[in-house]
């Protein structure tokens, strides 16, 4: 953990809430992202040992956790923010758009209903707050490798808010939360983290205009998913490899929390992934 710079704006904190998922089936044993490679062992009990420091952290943030059960034959459920999204109290399901996570769909929308979200069924592929982000009064929605830009007005005629469509064009940074770090959700010039090179030319045109004082993180630290990191407006929870992004974060009065969670980096996710926000 560092300490904020003394001459860096003061940043507050918000308490957040949030789902996550236990990844006791968690394993590679299919390739849906170029990080996978189902050929190379991967360690279940690893991986829920820094997972739990993952939400051991979030607990000493006083967070509000739920947790949802984990189901066998569904390794990547442990990533809760490809979920759903949920914002004012409504939960828009995910639909993936591949088959061996589809099931997931429908579990987490179970979940949702079982504990009083008013679920709204999805008609278009689109993998939850993996690829939707909120920003001030704006959801940012990826798309280009998973999320179909018709999810984005779906999305829209949901929120009733404005939605603003971001392509993503590397394979490696698939989902909008692996290149876009929500630093401030209250939004403005510096609110936001990103990847430029991870974005196509008109949508990086619309980040630099609505964030001219945005962090650009280096490939090192987005080799890491450093920029999968989930902030409460003070407090943000990077991965420990990521030093530079760790440094530009404390110059910002930002206090960077670094956890490891290099086994489940084999399945394309860190901290972002295993974390979706529920917003009453
Ligand atoms: N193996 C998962 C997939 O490719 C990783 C998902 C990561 N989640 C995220 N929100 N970026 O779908």
């Amino acid at each position: 953990m560092t300490s904020p710079s003394a001459s860096a704006p003061a940043r507050a904190a918000t308490k957040r809430t949030v789902l996550m998922c236990r990844p006791e089936h968690f394993t590679v044993s299919y390739r849906i992202n170029p990080w996978m490679h189902p050929e190379d062992p991967t360690d279940t009990s690893l991986a829920v040992r820094q997972w739990e420091t993952l939400h051991a952290k979030y607990v000493e943030l006083g967070f509000e956790i739920h947790l949802i059960d984990p189901i066998p034959g569904l390794p990547d459920m442990v990533y809760a923010a490809n979920g759903g999204y949920v914002l004012d109290g409504i939960a828009y399901g995910a639909k993936f758009e591949y088959p061996e996570r589809q099931p997931e769909g429908p579990a987490y929308m179970d979940w949702f209903r079982a504990n009083g979200f008013d679920v709204r069924e999805p008609v278009a592929t689109n993998e939850g707050e993996g690829d939707m982000l909120l920003v001030g009064d704006t959801i940012y929605a990826g798309t280009g490798f998973r999320t179909d830009p018709a999810s984005h007005d779906e999305l829209r005629a949901i929120y009733q808010r404005e939605v603003v469509t971001l392509k993503l064009i590397d394979p490696s940074f698939y989902h909008l939360d692996t290149a876009f770090a929500v630093l401030d959700s209250k939004g403005g010039p510096d609110s936001v983290a990103f990847l430029p090179k991870a974005f196509d030319a008109r949508s990086l045109d619309i980040l630099d205009e609505r964030f001219p004082d945005a962090i650009h993180v280096n490939d090192e630290d987005a080799k890491v998913l450093g920029l999968n990191s989930f902030s409460d407006g003070r407090n943000v929870v990077i991965a420990s490899r990521a030093t530079d992004f760790e440094r530009q974060l404390t110059e910002r009065g930002y206090i960077a929390h670094g956890v490891d969670l290099s086994e489940l980096l084999l399945g394309g996710g860190g901290v972002k992934c295993c974390t979706l926000e529920l917003r009453s």
